[in-house]
């Protein structure tokens, strides 16, 4: 008889046990399933998909779209063992193209030769620049001699020299072997095709472009940024606030299948 009662309640505590733990690994289990995969471990980098959230860079990336390099810059950037080092102009470089070079009335073949201008067929970190400048001139992605580019590495400042175009390196966007894409604040104007016409630099920089530059570039970008983190955080707070009910779920099952236990046993 009290041998008996015995077994019923280990019989009882160990049922209980088993409920208890299926839940816990029930709970467990479930805020594990909608975290994301780990991202594949790979060389590859999307210029289109960089180049569209930086800068912005919207002017150069269409024009690298509607010739097609987009395409062959890509390749080359695949191609992890070379790599690609790309100099790219910010919209507002554009318009402040001086007189008398336009991009407008450039044939195809003349614009893909200014944009594979911006482009060297080898992975160039910052620090190699200095050694670089050695070889000047630097052939480019539109090949031949005439389309070469100048490098000077002063105290750490990269200047660019293409005859027509004397800027710097601004700030590096990407710089990751196989891939370098370096902002500058001008298009590069080879002479090749603009001619030797060189015209002199502008007086004083005018501050009209430099007070629009900001009121186009803050709030957009601001916003952005503020309205996707604003949208992902609530996104995980809510995933916290459904796992914590499934915790309180599962708690209230163990508990009920518990006293339904013991009222059998007994
Ligand atoms: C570059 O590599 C990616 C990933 O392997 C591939 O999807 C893409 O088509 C390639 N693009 C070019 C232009 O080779
Ligand atoms: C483009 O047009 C301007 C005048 O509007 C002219 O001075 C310039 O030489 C032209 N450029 C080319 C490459 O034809
Ligand atoms: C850079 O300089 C080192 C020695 O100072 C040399 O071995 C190397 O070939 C140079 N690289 C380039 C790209 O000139
Ligand atoms: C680039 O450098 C080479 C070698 O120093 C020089 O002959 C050439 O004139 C330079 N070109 C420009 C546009 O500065």
């Amino acid at each position: 008889m009290l041998k008996s009662i015995r077994v019923n309640i280990v019989a009882c505590l160990l049922l209980l046990c088993f409920a208890a733990s299926a839940n816990e690994l029930k709970t467990s289990a479930a805020p594990v399933t909608p975290s994301p995969a780990p991202a594949p471990a790979t060389d590859y980098v999307n210029l289109a998909e960089l180049l569209s959230v930086a800068g912005p860079f919207h002017i150069f990336l269409k024009y690298l779209e509607s010739t097609k390099l987009i395409d062959t810059f890509q390749d080359q950037a695949n191609k992890t063992e070379e790599g690609i080092t790309l100099f790219v102009p910010k919209d507002e470089a554009f318009s402040s193209i001086r007189k008398p070079a336009s991009l407008s009335n450039l044939t195809q073949d003349q614009l893909k030769s200014v944009l594979s201008f911006h482009a060297i067929p080898h992975y160039y970190s910052l620090s190699d620049f200095r050694n670089l400048s050695l070889g000047n001139p630097i052939p480019t992605f539109a090949g031949g001699p005439n389309f070469g580019l100048n490098f000077t590495d002063n105290a750490g400042t990269i200047r660019i020299d293409s005859g027509w175009t004397s800027t710097k390196v601004i700030s590096a966007v990407h710089a990751a072997d196989p891939v370098a894409i370096y902002e500058t604040d001008k298009v590069l104007l080879p002479e090749a095709i603009f001619g030797t016409d060189i015209p002199p630099l502008p007086p004083a920089p005018s501050p009209a472009p430099a007070a629009e530059a900001p009121a186009a570039d803050t709030p957009s970008a601001a916003a952005d940024k503020g309205s996707s983190s604003s949208s992902s955080s609530s996104h995980s707070k809510s995933a916290a606030t459904s796992s914590r009910k499934n915790t309180v779920v599962g708690h209230l099952v163990t508990a009920i299948v518990g006293v339904l236990l013991v009222l059998l046993c007994s």
